[in-house]
């Protein structure tokens, strides 16, 4: 039976970096560490961390408390005020953001400060979102919806600078820039969303549409390993989705000749592996 692991499977780029720096963090002698949020949404790794003395911390009240050791900002990246927050406590900093969500900070800083009203095309509860906002020079307008880009109004004459978060869907991105460029301002669009999650869901569609049964892995709350398994169900009658290895083990797999397996963007590699060993095994 032929087995075929998505290459894309599990931790993009950005997070899988940020998770090896805490594990470095943890691994040294630096006195107490914290992440500012969890550092992916994964319960076994943050347990995991916890065991080894890392603390999660969520709040500038929370960190205003702290007289001593690291703090580890996640791949989301965070406004301004945190870094200079920590820096006001004497804390050590380790910078996790994901580089191509820094690009966005520098972005959205040079351009407000020439004068630009910005725009976060996103969601504005995203941890991601808050960061960029929090490198603006006054008020960010932050849309994503049809209705929003409709009923977006600046001030006459104002010129825009429109970013994204690194995770929106490119087609809608493009459809709400098209509602905003009608209105006519003078508007400087640049397309920030990262291709690790387009290319992950291109890669599961592909392996789908040849496997016998399909297996996705991720965490039941996890929103991008849920579309992967949408995309994989249509594509793949037999498709599962799994959070850990006990859950294969418990289901029951019709004979095929090819497995696929994917993973959704916070599912350790170690967890791929297992289940990549048990197919390969017991099927
Ligand atoms: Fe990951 Fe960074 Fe892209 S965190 S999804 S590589 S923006």
């Amino acid at each position: 039976m032929k087995v075929t692991v998505a290459k894309t499977a599990g931790f993009c780029f950005g997070v899988k970096r940020a998770v090896e720096k805490v594990y470095a963090e943890a691994d040294g002698t630096g006195g107490p560490i914290y992440t500012y949020g969890p550092i992916i949404h994964n319960e076994s790794v943050v347990k995991d961390l916890e065991e080894r003395g890392v603390r999660v911390i969520g709040t500038p009240a929370e960190l205003e408390k702290l007289e001593r050791g690291t703090v580890i900002i996640r791949s989301h990246g965070v406004g301004r005020d945190i870094y200079r927050l920590i820096e006001e406590r004497g804390l050590k900093l380790v910078d996790a953001t994901c580089p191509f969500v820094l690009k966005i900070h520098r972005i959205v800083e040079k351009e407000s400060r020439a004068g630009r009203q910005i725009v976060i095309i996103g969601n504005r509860n995203h941890p991601e979102v808050e960061g960029i906002m929090g490198w603006c020079e006054g008020t960010a307008e932050v849309i994503e919806t049809k209705e929003e880009a409709e009923n977006l109004t600046v001030k006459q004459n104002a010129k825009l600078c429109v970013v994204s978060q690194t995770t929106f869907n490119n087609n809608k991105f493009k459809n709400l820039v098209e509602i905003i460029a009608e209105k006519g301002y003078d508007s400087n669009v640049i397309n920030t969303i990262c291709s690790a999650t387009d290319e992950r869901q291109r890669e599961a569609a592909e392996i789908a549409a040849q496997a016998g049964a399909m297996i996705v892995i991720g965490g039941r709350q996890s929103s991008n390993t849920q579309k992967l398994f949408e995309i994989c169900k249509k594509r793949c009658e037999n498709t599962y989705y799994i959070q850990t290895l006990k859950d294969l083990e418990q289901t029951i797999i019709p004979p095929v000749d090819c497995v696929g397996i994917t993973a959704g963007a916070s599912t350790p590699n170690q967890i791929i592996k297992e289940v990549q060993k048990y197919v390969r095994n017991e099927f």
